[in-house]
Parts: C-alpha cells; sequence; structure tokens
C-alpha cells in the first residue's frame, strides 16, 4: 500500500480522527491511552514498533543529577501500581501492538531491570518469538549514591517478531549493519558515537553501543524526562524496516522514534497521553521532516 493510501486510511477511522493531535505527509500523532487507541487500527498495519514504556520507578527514589541528590519523578505515567497490576500492563499494551504489527515486522522494547524482565515474560506468554537482547552501554551514567550497588549502566533492548513462523519473516538489513561495523558481524552491545566530536576507542567503535544521552541539539525545543538519542532510534529503525516502513511508537514521549524516522524517509505514528509532550514532538517532527525534504 503506497504511503498516502495508508496515511489516508488512518485518519478515515472516525474513532482515529477525534485523537488526531498533529499530522503531516509522513507522520501521525495521537492524543490518548495506547490501549484504547490502538484497538482503532486495522490487524497487520505497522512494520515496526519500539516502545520505550514507563519503567515504573518514580517512587520516591534518589539518583544523582548535576552532582546533586534528586528525587526521581519522571511524572504520574511511572509511577507503579505494584508488580501484578504492572504487569498486566505491560501484557496488555504487548497484545495490542502484536494484533498491529504485520507478521513481517518486529518490536523493539526498551527498558532498565524496573520492567525488561516483566516485559520478555510477557512476550514469551503471548507467543513473540525473540530475536535478540542488546545491551546498550551508558559510558555517563550518573553515580550510584547509596553506594550499595553497581553504578547503573545500561539498559537492554529486546527485538521480537509478533509470532514465531516456520521461515523467519522479518527484516534485517543485515549488510547495512555489517557494513556500518567496518565490515565485520554487528554484536548485541552496541556503541555509536558519543557527542560527535569525541573519538570512540577501538573497543568501543561499532562494538558496543555506547550512545549517551540526547545531543544538547536534541532538546532545542524543550525536552523529557527519558528522552532517548535520536542515534539509538536511527540504528533501530536502519536495523529492522524496510526504506518505506511505517513505524510505531505506542510511547511517543517527545517523537524521537518520530524525528529518526523522518531523518530515514520512513513514515510514523505516535500515541502519548500528554499534550505537553505531543506538543514538543509536534515542533521536532516537523523539523526533521523539513530538513529531510532538503
Ligand atoms: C519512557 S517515556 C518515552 C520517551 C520517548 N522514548 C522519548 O524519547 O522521548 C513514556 C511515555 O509514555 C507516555 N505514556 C505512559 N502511559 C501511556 C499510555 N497508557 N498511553 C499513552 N501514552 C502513555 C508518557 O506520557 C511518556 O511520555
Amino acid at each position: 500500500m503506497s504511503a498516502e493510501a495508508t496515511a489516508l486510511k488512518l485518519v478515515q477511522q472516525p474513532s482515529l480522527r477525534e485523537s488526531l493531535f498533529a499530522k503531516s505527509d509522513g507522520y501521525r500523532l495521537y492524543q490518548g491511552d495506547s490501549l484504547a487507541l490502538l484497538e482503532q487500527f486495522e490487524p497487520g498495519t505497522f512494520d515496526m514498533v519500539f516502545a520505550d514504556p514507563p519503567y515504573f520507578l518514580s517512587n520516591g527514589g534518589f539518583t544523582c543529577k548535576n552532582g546533586k541528590r534528586a528525587a526521581v519523578n519522571k511524572g504520574g505515567w511511572d509511577v507503579s501500581r505494584g508488580v501484578d497490576e504492572d504487569h498486566a500492563f505491560t501484557t496488555a499494551w504487548l497484545k495490542a501492538c502484536q494484533r498491529v504489527l504485520k507478521p513481517t515486522g518486529t518490536i523493539w522494547v526498551s527498558g532498565t531491570q524496573h520492567v525488561i524482565f516483566s516485559v520478555g515474560f510477557a512476550m514469551q506468554k503471548l507467543g513473540y518469538k525473540l530475536l535478540n537482547t542488546v545491551t546498550w552501554y551508558k559510558p555517563n551514567a550518573s553515580p550510584n549514591l547509596a553506594c550499595r550497588y553497581f553504578t547503573h549502566s545500561s539498559e537492554l533492548l529486546i527485538w521480537a517478531s509478533p509470532k514465531p513462523a516456520a521461515k523467519l519473516q522479518h527484516t534485517f538489513n543485515y549488510s547495512k549493519m555489517k557494513a556500518d561495523n567496518g565490515g565485520k558481524q554487528m554484536r548485541d552491545v552496541w556503541a555509536l558515537p558519543r557527542t560527535g566530536d569525541e573519538e570512540l576507542s577501538a573497543d568501543e567503535s561499532g562494538r558496543v553501543w555506547t550512545m549517551t544521552a540526547p545531543r544538547r541539539e536534541e532538546k532545542a525545543h524543550g525536552s523529557h524526562p527519558t528522552q532517548k538519542p535520536v542515534s539509538l532510534l536511527e540504528r533501530v529503525i536502519e536495523a529492522s524496516t524496510p526504506e518505506d516502513a511505517l513505524v510505531l511508537d505506542p510511547f511517543n514521549g517527545s517523537g524521537t522514534t518520530g524525528v529518526a524516522a523522518m531523518k530515514l524517509g520512513r513514515r510514523y505514528v505516535g500515541i502519548d497521553m500528554d499534550e505537553q509532550y505531543l506538543k514538543l514532538s509536534q515542533k521536532r517532527l516537523a523539523e526533521a521532516e523539513r530538513a529531510a525534504r532538503r
């Protein structure tokens, strides 16, 4: 189906039209609860889903920000409702994503230890086929204040197909990844250039995913408390989508997935409950789309 036809189909759905927040040729942003909105999409709509769901870690703890003790409070959406209720939520949105993914599509879910094991278990129960667990190493992680643990300096990304199939059907741009990694097979521990002006050591280069926090210019329109670096999403999209892909992020945040999709000429649908984050996303996406057309 052409990009135009898909886009048209999305806005023609009356229930979706009501939740439409912003649109352009390349993207649609919807405001609302993903669980309710995903039901309105037809089965097999998307080539790829990237989800950076609530981590359930905003529970009165402390972290270190700019060298000072700071409360971990990402927002009401990140508060845990207890292990069982959190897991039920994870299972529900993963099931909704499984329905809207094409059989040739894949899902990526990013998370820390607070949520990622629940995600993996729910995927296994739902019948997803796990493809990889990528470790994203963060070299500039905050120091551990309690000094009772190792410094948390990584995040895991689970990559999976919606269903197991006798013959693997998903897109993996193997040659592109290998070329990006200097002709060697890319590993499941990732490194990308840090801020653009630092050289990576030979050990880190291409082999370990060490993308740091988003660059300053990625926050030019404002920021989100858990904003991902665009470089991380660029790699995810380049690795696992065809060039005309329609990408979904059911926890859009500041729209980083959409920004990467625009840069790479893919199409994008983002959903978030929060109006302020959607306004920020709209600015970022419009700028990325304009830049890609130049
Ligand atoms: C971890 S953040 C995503 C950050 C994003 N990856 C970025 O780079 O900016 C999760 C987002 O999910 C949204 N959210 C949480 N629960 C939701 C739900 N049930 N439906 C829609 N959005 C939700 C929150 O408002 C928040 O912006």
